[in-house]
């Protein structure tokens, strides 16, 4: 075998050996009804939300029931901060915390073309200049490098199909003191009338930070229906 040859054999199977651990973190049952049936450590993976339901994500109750000033009260922004609003969907919390960092700025990601036309839309009739819609894929939010002070989840960690890669991805766009917050349905809580597999317990959400290096630093639980849980390296 020539030197050429057999670095291209190695470099094969490095290919092939280093897309394993990825692959064997999901598995797959029959999927539930609000699942899609593959799993990730233990949990049932949700249906990616249509941009045909944005108008439930606009819903003038969602003031009551969920509460957005107070999250971003608990995410104790600094005015030059660069925030990450990971499935931001229409943009409902990126122009809310836009206001709040005037010299900074906010990344509004989501997979949905559809999605970031409306966060556009969203964005004109605010007037806010500090918001940039970036449009992602399932595996990679394509932050830019060492970037961000802050990432917010809200509601959205849950239906990630490839939430591992996803959070590599999100670590390797924080800055080194920068930090995660997750907004999720409380899972623990029965009467939290959202559909389980659109919940999420901490338990549950501090197994699989751990998996990726993070740790839970703070928690905020005087929301109506949800957790505000805040992780770090
Ligand atoms: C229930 S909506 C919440 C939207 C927004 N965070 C809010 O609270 O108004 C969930 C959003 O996550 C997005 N999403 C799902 N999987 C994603 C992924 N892998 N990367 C980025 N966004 C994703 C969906 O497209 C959808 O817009």
């Amino acid at each position: 075998m020539t030197m050429r040859s057999r670095t291209t054999v190695f470099a094969t199977l490095f290919m092939l050996l280093s897309g394993i651990p990825a692959l064997a973190q999901y598995s797959h049952i029959a999927p539930s009804d609000d699942g899609i049936g593959e799993v990730y450590m233990g949990r049932e993976i949700a249906h990616v939300m249509g941009h045909e339901g944005a108008d439930w994500l606009e819903r003038p109750e969602r003031i009551t029931e969920e509460q957005p000033d107070r999250v971003i009260d608990a995410m104790q922004l600094k005015p030059t901060d660069v925030v990450a609003d990971i499935g931001a969907g229409t943009g409902y919390f990126s122009i809310r915390i836009a206001r709040k960092v005037p010299q900074g700025s906010v990344i509004g990601e989501d997979i949905q073309p559809e999605m970031i036309d409306l966060m556009h839309d969203s964005i004109a009739r605010a007037g806010v200049g500090n918001v940039r819609p970036l449009l992602g894929t399932t595996d990679d939010p394509h932050l830019p490098p060492g970037s961000v002070d802050k990432v917010l989840l809200v509601d959205a960690y849950h239906e990630f199909d490839q939430p591992l890669e996803m959070m590599r991805g999100i670590i390797n766009g924080l800055k080194p003191d920068g930090q995660v917050v997750f907004v999720e349905y409380r899972g623990e809580d029965p009467s939290v009338p959202i559909l389980p597999h659109h919940k999420m317990t901490e338990a549950q959400l501090s197994k699989e930070m751990s998996a990726v290096g993070l740790h839970l630093v703070w928690r905020y639980e005087e929301l109506p229906w949800q957790h505000v849980l805040i992780y770090s390296r």
